[in-house]
């Protein structure tokens, strides 16, 4: 397995073609398959629900990373699961009791993620590292993609490196906003092992998501 697995966010895909762009990053080399659901509300901007994921499901055998900027979100976690999400994160802020949503994934049966807005404090995870297989460092503010990369966040991810180190469990560290060859190595360099990317992975079209992607990954090379 790479060193560094890289998760395609769909949201710089074709709309209008988007079983296709899915089928094409799967076998352009993509580890997992991120999915950007935006509600208006948590977020300035809405994009796509459950029906859309389930209508994806047969394009790719890549695991789906869900990632809800939805509040609440906890109404809508068993239609992605059943939708076919095997991941899903969810961002603290979007409901007062994030022990119970994150119980309420995993007793789905699904991997569970936490996601950290810039200016969300990682202490925030203290409690419930026992129940996480993925933690997401938003390196963007959620809502858009095409966003610059916010430095900010490299101590972040350091100081939940060594947590999650410290866990001795499995857990992913995706880093997700502003990706691109350069700041994939910074994050790659500060302990992430997961790079979300939108932009970086759709230019140019069809015909050079496989080099997109390699890019990507050779920042850990
Ligand atoms: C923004 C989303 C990101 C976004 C990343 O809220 O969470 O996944 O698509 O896009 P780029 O890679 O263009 O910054
Ligand atoms: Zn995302």
């Amino acid at each position: 397995m790479s060193k560094l697995l890289i998760s395609p966010s769909i949201l710089s895909a074709d709309f209008a073609r988007l079983g296709a762009e899915v089928a094409a990053i799967t076998h352009a080399g993509a580890d997992l398959i991120h999915i950007d659901v935006m509600d208006g509300h948590f977020v300035p901007n809405i994009t796509i629900g459950p029906q859309v994921v389930k209508a994806l499901r047969p394009h790719s055998d890549r695991p789906f990373d869900v990632h809800l900027m939805i509040a609440p979100a906890d109404p809508y976690l068993q239609a992605f699961a059943e939708a076919g999400a095997d991941i899903i994160s969810i961002h603290p802020e979007a409901g007062p009791h994030l022990h119970r949503s994150l119980q309420t994934i995993r007793n789905l049966g699904k991997k569970a993620g936490v996601v950290l807005n810039p200016s969300t404090h990682e202490s925030v995870l203290d409690h419930v590292m026992d129940m996480v297989d993925l933690i997401l460092v938003m390196s963007i503010n959620p809502g858009f993609g095409g966003q610059a990369f916010l430095p900010s966040q490299l101590g972040k991810i350091e100081t939940l490196r060594k947590m999650i180190d410290r866990t001795g469990r499995e857990i992913l560290l995706e880093v997700d906003g502003g990706v691109n060859p350069e700041t994939a190595r910074d994050c790659y360099n500060a302990g992430a092992d997961t790079l979300v990317a939108g932009t970086a992975v759709f230019k140019g079209g069809p015909e050079h998501y496989q080099a997109n992607i390699a890019a990507l990954k050779a920042a850990a090379g």
